[in-house]
């Protein structure tokens, strides 16, 4: 009888699991966004041009190409867009609990990532900069080695982050939460120099003029392959439903104008 009763309390326990884990993998899935009616993104708006925060008829929204490349996929979900702010070291973790249905944030793949979650297909080609002060001597910093014995601030657990700590594993890196913390880190002299990626290195500077410059002859090398949209792993149908606005987007002309709108709006506003 025991034996029977510690037999059944596996049963029910396998059972309850199997349910518990159907239930995880299904609450994101395309027929529970349509359910819901709604479709949450998650983000960290301090990208720009991809996302960044603006005032639009007294409320904070986040604005930028991720933004609107969002709607478009709610738009053919026919349901409502969400935006959900986040620091951007939490987006992942966000996808795979369920806590927002997918991730726009100029995120580029990566092998790590991939095995944690499931990316789109690229929507942007992005490559790494270095930035510092605007009066910084460019006959002494020409290569990346010459950085070594800086402070370099990077955005945590961003690309960048995981490249200068393999470049330069000697150097001193300060890693913080915001882009935006990072630059004012770089203008009030607790950071010497910043990587970030190159279309928003052009932004921030543009934004900050005069005051900070791209050090364009330091060559920063990876193997960057692409800004992707991510969802939970195994979401396959919605993520057929993203790479198909992606492919239109791309196919009419709509992706190079929301890029070439959101350069224009961010140079303005940030
Ligand atoms: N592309 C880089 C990465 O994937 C940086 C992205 C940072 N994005 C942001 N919204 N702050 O790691």
């Amino acid at each position: 009888m025991k034996r029977f009763i510690n037999w059944l309390v596996v049963v029910a326990l396998v059972l309850i699991n199997m349910v518990h884990v159907g239930h995880a993998a299904k609450y994101n899935d395309l027929e529970a966004i349509k359910d819901k009616g709604k479709i949450v993104m998650g983000t960290s708006p301090d990208f720009p041009p991809f996302e960044w925060l603006v005032i639009e008829d007294g409320e904070q929204k986040v604005a930028g190409i991720d933004a609107d490349l969002s709607k478009l996929i709610a738009e053919e979900l026919g349901v409502e867009l969400v935006i959900e702010e986040m620091t951007f070291d939490a987006l992942i973790e966000s996808v795979k609990i369920g806590k927002i249905d997918m991730s726009l944030a100029g995120m580029t793949y990566t092998k790590d990532r991939a095995k944690q979650v499931d990316f789109s297909d690229v929507y942007y080609d992005a490559d790494s900069k270095i930035i510092m002060l605007a009066d910084a001597d460019e006959e002494k910093f020409k290569t990346i080695e010459d950085l070594a014995d800086q402070r370099i601030g990077v955005q945590r657990g961003t690309i960048q982050h995981e490249l200068i700590h393999e470049l330069l594993p000697d150097a001193e890196i300060i890693s913080m939460k915001s882009n935006i913390d990072v630059i004012e880190g770089l203008k009030t002299d607790r950071i010497d120099a910043v990587v970030l990626e190159g279309i928003v290195t052009d932004e921030f500077i543009a934004a900050h003029k005069g005051a900070i410059k791209a050090m364009e002859n330091i060559e920063v090398s990876s193997e960057e392959e692409g800004n992707a949209v991510i969802v939970a792993k195994g979401n396959q149908e919605l993520l057929e439903v993203i790479n198909k606005v992606i492919k239109d987007a791309k196919e009419s002309g709509e992706l190079d104008e929301i890029v070439k709108r959101n350069l224009e709006k961010s140079g303005d506003e940030e």
